[in-house]
């Protein structure tokens, strides 16, 4: 083994995939928001395979409210090729909390930690390998939004190093967003330990990262692009699905009929029946899925056990169990779990709509 291998060996994750069960908005939907899949597969799968990628082996997940369906999907992690130890957390106290009560699993161990919501594009290969070169106290990540009071925001000096950290400021002193994933030797417990419940109520990382940066500890940061979390924003989650499509490699495991065509990056999963129908790429067709007499464009994820049929579908995601039949065509939608859009007897001329909470509906008057 490489000297920085068995470095990294030592080195843990701690992945948090606690919080409240949340609604999966703009979807109406009870669930875990690490589940949320980015072409048709969880944003927290992702995370986990940037970890083992980055040769990081033993991973601690925190899991609250939602731990059943969490478990359900990671199991014990062997999947991944990792070892998952699972950390229960009584309420969403805070990140910072997390990390209190993952002390003992952590021991006295370098870790990565990792928030499930988020989506680092490129994963986290070269951080991991920087910071485990260098072994600052701490290192964080940011990135440029548009909106930073959504988010931690970071203040620096003009060489570059940070001097100030603000959780959700009304004023924020600067664009670069806290993104989900900080690097951490142990001096981090002895902070967390140190801070206060914010207003929110939650014991903050930022918070115990600034008790870091007051004591003089080395504290870096790193600027990257290609970042996403769910934030309700339905551009974006069609923008980070298109960006993960793009990189898709073609591969037809499922029924594609004679009269069907696939052109490009297609993903056709084993159980998927195309029938008369043409798929342009990049796409994805999940499993138990039947496309027929339809069209699916580009940028679209079809996730499983759903039927696509007389319709035109492109720069879409359309959940599992979800039926579309006879419709024309979809464009720039995002269709939740179970939802079955059809057309309408042609008298009355009216629209008929079940639409739960927080839709949004475009209509030709
Ligand atoms: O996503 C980046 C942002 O994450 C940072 O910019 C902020 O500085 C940081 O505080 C955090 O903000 P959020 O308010 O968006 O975090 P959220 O409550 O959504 O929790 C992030 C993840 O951690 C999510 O997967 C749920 C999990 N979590 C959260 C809390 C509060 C836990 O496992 N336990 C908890 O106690």
């Amino acid at each position: 083994m490489s000297a920085f291998a068995a470095m990294v060996k030592q080195m843990k994750a701690l992945v948090l995939s606690g919080g409240a069960g949340t609604r999966l908005r703009p979807i109406t939907h009870t669930s875990a928001k690490q589940l949320v899949p980015v072409a048709n597969k969880a944003v927290l799968f992702y995370g986990l395979e940037s970890i083992a990628a980055a040769g990081i082996t033993e991973v601690g997940v925190v899991v609250g409210d939602t731990a059943e369906e969490i478990r359900e999907a990671v199991g014990d992690g062997s999947k991944f090729g990792l070892e998952i130890t699972y950390i229960p957390q009584e309420r969403p106290l805070g990140l910072a909390h997390a990390v209190l009560i993952a002390r003992d699993y952590l021991g006295d161990d370098d870790f990565v930690m990792y928030l499930g919501d988020n989506f680092i594009v490129g994963g986290i290969t070269d951080l991991v390998e920087e910071f485990t070169r260098t072994r600052p106290d701490a290192q964080i990540l940011l990135t440029r939004v548009s909106d930073p009071r959504a988010f931690g925001v970071a203040e620096l000096d003009p060489s570059g190093q940070v001097i100030g950290l603000e959780e959700k400021p009304e004023r924020p002193k600067s664009d670069l967003a806290l993104v989900g994933v900080y690097l951490f030797t142990p001096v981090i417990h002895e902070a967390v330990r140190a801070i206060r419940p914010s207003w929110r109520g939650e014991l903050e990382i930022t918070h115990a990262i600034q008790h870091l940066i007051d004591a003089r500890a080395d504290v870096r940061s790193t600027v990257i692009k290609g970042y996403w979390k769910d934030t309700g924003n339905v551009g974006d989650m069609l923008e980070v699905n298109r960006t993960v499509l793009e990189g898709l490699d073609r591969r037809i495991d499922g029924e594609v009929d004679a009269g069907s065509e696939t052109i490009g990056r297609v993903v056709v999963e084993a159980g998927a029946r195309i029938v008369n129908s043409r798929i342009v790429g990049p796409a994805v067709i999940g499993s138990g899925t039947e496309v027929r007499d339809s069209y699916v464009g580009p940028f679209t994820s079809i996730a499983e056990h759903c039927r696509i049929t007389d319709s035109e579908v492109e720069f879409s995601i359309v959940l599992r169990d979800s039926s579309i039949d006879g419709v024309g065509r979809i464009e720039n939608s995002l269709i939740g779990r179970h939802v079955r859009v059809t057309t309408a007897p042609s008298v009355p001329s009216a629209h008929r709509l079940v639409l739960g909470d927080h839709s949004k509906v475009q209509i030709h008057p």
